[in-house]
């Protein structure tokens, strides 16, 4: 006695026996990785606060795509930087705007190769830098949940006319996956998907994506309709709205600050897909120590993915997408 008769190292004692015995799996097929499209953009555009990420001209996205495909990552969520915003985000639902344009040349140019998400909001579009509509009263303002609906459901409709598989509603207003899903079906849309933002935390972590699609609010901020960051209960009456509404896939959004609210939906609503947004705070805070060496940055991502993975998330939304493919048949 004294002596470990158990030696739990022993499962742990070669890259072989390790692979054998994990319990969690990562490939490239639990990857989604975002896509800027700004439509007067000539050449790409780096993004300062994201270094390695940049906003596409619409001309330019299909071949980022197709480089990406090759990586072995074949989803995209399609984010677009419109060149006219006005107080009804009129851009987001043309049907020649920037999102629509890209996901007509997404889909000539990669047919049924990829699947191609978008993100349905109206932030980048609105002057005021909002998810929704803004109506003034008395030096008061604030965002029409109401008003805001059905603009949602034709912004959708019209990413769907241009041949997006699934469209992600984020403006985290009430019952926007139900109007995606009625207005999709009225259109004769009923297979498209609808992956909801159903947890999204007003977070800070948002912040360099802000720069990159130039919506950050242009007065006050988002907590009147994303999730207070204390709150973690109240993810559970989100996505079991979500699902009631007609989601097919939930989200938690953002992921690492988040595990605890990832593995809490998982296991309240195993029957559906849950996906997870790494956001651009996550991949700036990695590049910037991985850039001046004050971590393995390689090593860390894959950490920083497995722990998503590991908390219940079966896909990973995230900027490092084809880095962690390349990383992953170079290191397994
Ligand atoms: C738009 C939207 C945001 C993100 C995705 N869709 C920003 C926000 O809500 O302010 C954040 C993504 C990221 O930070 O990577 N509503
Ligand atoms: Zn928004």
């Amino acid at each position: 006695m004294g002596f470990p008769t158990v030696r739990p190292r022993r499962i742990r004692s070669s890259q072989r026996i390790r692979n054998l015995v994990a319990e969690t799996d990562l490939g490239p097929e639990r990857l989604i990785a975002p896509l800027f499209v700004q439509e007067d953009a000539r050449e790409p555009v780096q993004i300062e606060a994201m270094p390695g990420v940049y906003r596409w001209p619409v001309d330019a996205v299909a071949d980022e795509a197709k480089r990406i495909l090759d990586e072995g990552i074949d989803k995209f969520l399609i984010f677009g930087i419109p060149a006219r915003k006005d107080e009804e985000a009129s851009e987001a639902y043309n049907p020649h705007g920037v999102v629509q344009t890209a996901v007509r040349k997404l889909r000539k140019e990669l047919g049924d190769r990829a699947t191609i998400m978008t993100d349905v909001c109206m932030c980048q579009y609105t002057t005021h830098g909002h998810c929704g509509i803004v109506t003034q009263s008395g030096g008061a303002w604030r965002v029409d949940n109401d008003r805001t609906l059905p603009y949602m459901g034709k912004i959708a409709v019209s990413h769907v006319e241009a041949g997006a598989d699934v469209v992600a509603p984020s403006s985290m207003m009430d019952g926007v996956v139900g109007q995606l899903r009625r207005s999709l079906d009225e259109a004769g849309f009923t297979d498209a998907l609808i992956m909801g933002y159903s947890v999204k935390y007003a977070s800070s972590f948002y912040g360099p994506f802000r720069e990159a699609a130039e919506s950050a609010p242009a007065f006050g901020d988002r907590r009147t309709y994303q999730m207070d960051p204390r709150n973690a209960m109240e993810a559970l009456k989100e996505a079991e709205l979500d699902v009631e509404e007609g989601a097919d896939i939930l989200m938690v959004k953002p992921a690492l600050p988040y595990l605890d609210v990832i593995r809490l939906v998982k296991e309240a609503f195993p029957q559906y897909p849950l996906i997870a947004y790494s956001v651009s705070g996550e991949y700036s805070m990695m590049r910037a120590a991985g850039e001046r060496g004050w971590l393995d940055e390689d090593r860390a991502l894959l950490e920083a993915m497995y722990s998503i993975r590991r908390a219940g998330a079966d896909a990973v939304i995230t900027y490092y997408a084809s880095r962690a493919a390349k990383l992953l048949r170079e290191f397994d």
